[in-house]
């Protein structure tokens, strides 16, 4: 099975957590296109959803299902988000899409967060990613020296050459060479960094299920 086919597939597995009735939060990514593809099925039944980017937004409303604001609707029954790797414990890097920060937000708001990923996302220690992290821009160059000082490389994501401007007009860093052992730990810590808007861990918000595609279907893992 291609790696587009294990996306396809835990996509419509995604369905099943899907509350009738209730609007449903909604992440950011190519695997998370499957799953808005296969959501459309379902408009009728739900009210709408809540995005976490420009981009889902789009898509959503382009598959005829109704999108709100995070402000004007209460607690969400789920939240649906793919993941640029999860351990065994939930916890999660994200934030290769940029969409970080809107994604923690939702995520924060929704009782229960369902990841869906291929199985090459499955890791032992977060890490191997660069971890994404939303910063304000005057705050670059200092906080770049601050992951040197705890041994971690960060670089300023790029697009088209320039600096990647994320939906809340910030910048990326993706920082390499970090083994996280301690992922609630590192969040929070890099989280009280002045010029820090969003840690790309999600130790706090982690996966209470995982839909995990295998060549051998998918595998649902729950922490
Ligand atoms: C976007 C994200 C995505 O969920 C993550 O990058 C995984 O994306 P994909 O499903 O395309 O592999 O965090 O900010």
């Amino acid at each position: 099975m291609t790696q587009d086919e294990l996306k396809t597939m835990v996509g419509q597995a995604a369905l099943a957590y899907v509350v009738p009735g209730e609007i449903v939060g909604v992440g950011t990514g190519s695997t998370v296109n499957k799953f808005i593809d296969a959501l459309a099925a379902l408009k009728d039944r739900i009210p709408g959803a809540v995005s976490s980017s420009e981009a889902s937004t789009l898509r959503l409303r382009a598959a005829g299902i109704q999108v709100y604001d995070a402000n004007e609707v209460g607690e969400l029954a789920v939240y649906i988000d793919g993941a640029d790797e999860i351990d065994g414990r939930g916890c999660m890097i994200k934030g290769g899409g940029a969409a970080l920060t809107r994604e923690k937000i939702v995520a924060a708001q929704s009782r229960r967060f369902v990841c869906i990923a291929d199985a090459s996302k499955q890791v032992e220690v977060l890490g191997r990613f660069p971890v994404p992290v939303e910063v304000i821009p005057m705050a670059t160059a200092h906080l770049t020296r601050q992951f040197a000082a705890m041994g971690g490389t960060a670089r300023v994501r790029l697009r088209d050459g320039q600096a990647l401007v994320t939906d809340n007009g910030q910048h990326i860093l993706d920082v390499t060479g970090l083994a996280l052992k301690d992922p609630w730990a590192f969040e929070s810590e890099v989280n009280q960094w002045p010029g820090v808007v969003t840690v790309g861990v999600f130790a706090r918000q982690k996966a209470a299920v995982c839909l995990l595609g295998t060549s051998e279907g998918v595998r649902t893992l729950t922490y």
